[in-house]
């Protein structure tokens, strides 16, 4: 079944290019992003991987591990992170686990045989220091993911996992954020005390709470 928000993220005990990893234990207390990619030496996985090394700093500072999977080997990895680094002139800095068994991508519901045959699309599962599911992409072979999305999304989440607040449409860290509706105006004017600008009584900004 597929895995929704709010399911606890399975775990699962697997091969990778940084040793045998227990993927909860792994986790810890860090928030952790777990990403598939269809398949070793293809164009469009190189880019992503490398693009992931190179926002390792961004994603450190928000306390997010970062964790690859592919149903390839072990060798097939390591040879390949060889060619990232080259291309992409980066240093694969996070562990890819091996899943030529599919073990891990049938856990995770990562293999979509009507869209493409015996390989993992392009999924993201975004996991809380709660280890539940916060959020999940697909993405189809053909596409490469936006990173600054995940970096931005992380963000949202990270705050409004902290404060009373939601984030409006193509938001970013350091905007405006929108009260949640439970919140009346009496307890608004206790959580908010910079403040907050009514348009609709459901529709109220505040500035970022944890922003000075
Ligand atoms: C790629 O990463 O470029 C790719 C992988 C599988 C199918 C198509 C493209």
């Amino acid at each position: 079944m597929a895995i929704r928000l709010g399911d606890e993220a399975p775990n699962f005990t697997a091969e990778t290019t940084e040793g045998t990893i227990n993927f909860h234990e792994w986790l810890g207390d860090s928030w952790g992003i777990l990403f598939s990619h269809p398949k070793d030496f293809t164009p469009v996985c190189t880019t992503e991987l490398g693009t992931v090394a190179k926002i390792m700093p961004e994603l450190k500072r928000r306390g997010v591990k970062v964790i690859a999977i592919s149903v390839d080997p072990l060798d097939s990895h390591r040879s390949w992170i060889h060619d990232i680094n080259e291309t992409q002139c980066t240093t694969v800095n996070y562990p890819i686990i091996a899943d030529p068994d599919k073990k891990v991508a049938t856990l995770y519901d990562m293999i979509h045989p009507n869209a493409i045959d015996n390989m993992t699309v392009r999924s993201v599962f975004i996991i809380g220091p709660d280890k539940k599911v916060k959020l999940t992409l697909t993405y189809p072979a053909s596409c490469g993911r936006n990173f600054d999305e995940l970096l931005r999304v992380v963000d949202a989440l990270q705050l409004t996992a902290q404060y009373k607040v939601a984030t409006p449409a193509n938001w970013k860290d350091g905007e405006d954020c929108i009260i949640t509706p439970s919140v009346d105006d009496e307890e608004a004017k206790t959580l908010f005390p910079k403040g907050f600008r009514t348009v609709k009584p459901y529709l109220r900004y505040t500035p970022q709470p944890n922003k000075v």
